[in-house]
């Protein structure tokens, strides 16, 4: 069952980017005082992307940041539509966060073996500290589709058939995405109405499976609220 903390409204995407981007740096102090350092998940999508870009500009021990990444297309390592290559452009080559502390997910390689990386690559994770997604039209989270079958055992999905292109991705099953202290959705725009109001009917979607310990807290602007 999935526990919701707080919905946290707000006008515009634009003060959902500011409060999330607020949100994550206390996140990373705690973490780095408590542990010594930040394991965060990035999301793909416009808003994270806005939230990247004022992070650059705020004040923060990178070398103690950790970024991993909740899903990634199959694509040339250079393809602009690739997580990686956005967050690198709008955050990770603007700061000094050192290059082993950076885990991109090797989709280039196929989803077989990106998978079977990412699995070596996070096996060492006991938990994250803070995971960020944000949601699809059609209540996918990360590369979580509705109606596809899922292993509940696996750490990491292969996914052939996105209904989004590109078919062939990789993506943290729900059971890693829930091994976090702290997880934000980022939702934002008109179009997720729909699934918003279905996912507070309860309906069984994919971004209503991910269920950590310490719940969830949903950053959501006011065009997706119907
Ligand atoms: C994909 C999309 C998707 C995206 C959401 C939210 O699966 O191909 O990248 O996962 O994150 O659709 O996107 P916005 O934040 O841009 O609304």
């Amino acid at each position: 069952m999935q526990k919701i903390n707080q919905w946290h409204q707000f006008d515009t995407s634009t003060q959902v980017a500011e409060a999330v981007c607020e949100r994550i740096i206390q996140s990373a102090e705690r973490a780095i005082a408590d542990r010594g350092n930040f394991k965060i998940v990035l999301a793909g999508g416009s808003t994270p992307e806005k939230i990247y870009q004022l992070l650059v500009d705020t004040k923060t021990d990178w070398s103690k940041w950790m970024i991993y990444y909740g899903d990634e297309r199959c694509l040339p390592a250079d393809d602009k539509d690739r997580n990686s290559n956005m967050a690198s452009s709008s955050l990770l080559e603007n700061v000094d966060i050192p290059a082993s502390h950076i885990f991109p997910m090797p989709t280039e390689l196929g989803a077989v073996s990106a998978a079977e990386k990412y699995r070596q690559a996070i096996a060492d994770v006991e938990s994250f500290d803070l995971v960020l997604l944000g949601m699809g039209e059609d209540g996918h989270t990360a590369s979580l589709f509705p109606g596809h079958l899922h292993n509940l055992e696996e750490t990491v999905h292969e996914v052939y058939n996105s209904p989004k292109p590109p078919a062939e991705r990789i993506s943290l099953s729900a059971k890693t995405l829930a091994n976090t202290r702290q997880l934000f959705f980022i939702v934002t725009g008109d179009s997720k109405r729909e699934p918003v109001k279905q996912w507070k009917q309860g309906v069984d979607l994919p971004i209503a499976t991910i269920s950590p310990v310490s719940g969830v807290d949903i950053f959501i602007d006011s065009a997706a609220i119907s």
